[in-house]
């Protein structure tokens, strides 16, 4: 495989389920790259709301974001809020239900995507999220869309929730998964959509390695 070039930025979008969290942390692994999880900052902003019982549009919500910090240690596994590790606090029942209110809040996109530019300055990275390929990373060396149906995509969430122990049904994870896409991909601010020049990969019949290999092969044959 070629060397990936000195600064190189690889940016994924995709909906909840469609494999891209995973796909992203292989593919750093594989090439070496930081791994940006920007859906991970959003939670830990829902996290604040919730510590204060705060409306997801508050004007004290959008003061803390300001003054907050978030961090990642252990390349993306590992996110810090305040020097506190909330990597399992920001995947509970109550984020997911929230996170999508916070996320749509201008104010709080606008800092979330200032510190993912910085983020995304400091070196080569692949980073993925809703709107990576086309507000925070417009100029990304390579930009994909990752889809997969509603069905695949909730099959995959039951079966990340059954190895929590967290009981739930195919049918209840389908329903959350079509409201989170709804909001996701009409809310007025930066709404998911694939950006004119992403290459749109749908997953619902690959593995995650073949997602992997597929998306490596296609930057590799680019850089020869
Ligand atoms: O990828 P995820 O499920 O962890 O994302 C959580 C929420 O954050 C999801 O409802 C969409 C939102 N999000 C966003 O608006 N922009 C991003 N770049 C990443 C996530």
């Amino acid at each position: 495989m070629k060397k990936i070039g000195s600064q190189v930025t690889i940016a994924i979008d995709g909906p909840a389920g469609s494999g891209k969290s995973t796909v992203a942390r292989r593919i750093a692994e594989r090439l070496g790259l930081l791994y940006l999880d920007s859906g991970a900052m959003y939670r830990a902003v829902t996290l604040l709301a919730i510590a204060d019982g705060l409306a997801a549009d508050s004007p004290k919500l959008i003061e803390q974001v300001k003054t907050c910090h978030i961090e990642f240690e252990d390349n993306g596994k590992t996110i810090l809020l305040d020097a506190e590790d909330v990597s399992v606090q920001i995947r509970t029942p109550a984020v997911n239900r929230l996170v999508a209110d916070v996320a749509k809040v201008p104010e709080i996109r606008h800092e979330i995507v200032k510190h993912q530019q910085r983020i995304g300055a400091e070196g080569s990275i692949i980073a993925e999220g809703r709107d990576l390929t086309t507000i925070v990373f417009p100029n990304a060396d390579y930009k994909f869309y990752l889809d997969a149906s509603v069905t695949e995509r909730a099959k995959r969430r039951l079966a990340d929730l059954q190895a929590q122990n967290v009981e739930t049904t195919l049918a209840s994870v389908a329903a959350e998964i079509t409201a989170r896409d709804e909001k996701d991909t009409t809310r007025e601010h930066s709404p998911l959509r694939a950006a004119d020049d992403a290459m749109i990969v749908d997953t619902t019949d690959k593995t995650i390695d073949e997602v992997v290999d597929f998306i490596i092969a296609r930057v590799c044959e680019s850089q020869s």
